[in-house]
């Protein structure tokens, strides 16, 4: 893949709004009255996260933790990292991880477990895409958005390189499988 690589769509604008729309639902039904945590996994869970959020009509409270798995490219490093924590206490908290992508799964992995020891009163994950063929370790989802290809997604918040993560639609770079 060089730097010359051209984002091809995936999920459309539209296609994005109404997985988002159908897991606002999913998750409204559960989390009315709990005043949850919403927990952000930086960076590339932002532009998700605010879109989400505004569709959830009663009180919660958002928070961001950023990890970093990945190097400047493709592979993960497979070392995941806490770049910046937690400002928000966990314990006896309805916690609800919002990631972007779960691709390997080591990033989404090490962090339930970090949160696990918090002592949450519950936690789940909402992840906007999944990647089941590149699982290094099973991850339960319970509020997904889209099951994906093995391809190098970018945009709406997912990144290649630091680039392309203002991009509207969900798309995958040619020259990737
Ligand atoms: C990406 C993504 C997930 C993680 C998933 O983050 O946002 O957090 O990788 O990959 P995994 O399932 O293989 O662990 P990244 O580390 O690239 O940081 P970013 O969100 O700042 O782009």
């Amino acid at each position: 893949m060089s730097s010359q690589s051209k984002p091809r769509i995936l999920f459309c604008r539209e296609e994005i709004a109404a997985a988002v729309s159908r897991l606002a639902s999913e998750i409204s039904k559960d989390y009315r009255d709990r005043h949850p945590l919403l927990l952000g996994v930086l960076k590339g869970s932002f532009m998700f996260m605010a879109d989400l959020i505004r569709l959830l009509d009663f009180p919660l409270e958002v928070e961001f933790i950023r990890l970093s798995s990945y190097g400047r490219g493709r592979e993960s490093s497979g070392k995941v990292r806490v770049v910046a924590g937690l400002s928000s206490p966990v314990k006896g908290r309805d916690v609800l991880v919002i990631e972007d992508i779960v691709d390997s799964g080591l990033t989404t992995s090490f962090l339930l477990d970090y949160l696990q020891k918090k002592k949450p009163a519950s936690l789940k994950l909402c992840a906007l895409t999944d990647k089941p063929s590149r699982w290094q370790t099973a991850v339960n989802i319970d509020y997904l958005g889209f099951t994906v290809p093995d391809k190098f997604l970018v945009g709406y918040g997912i990144d290649w390189d630091e680039r392309f993560r203002n991009l509207p639609d969900i798309c995958y770079l040619e020259g990737e499988d």
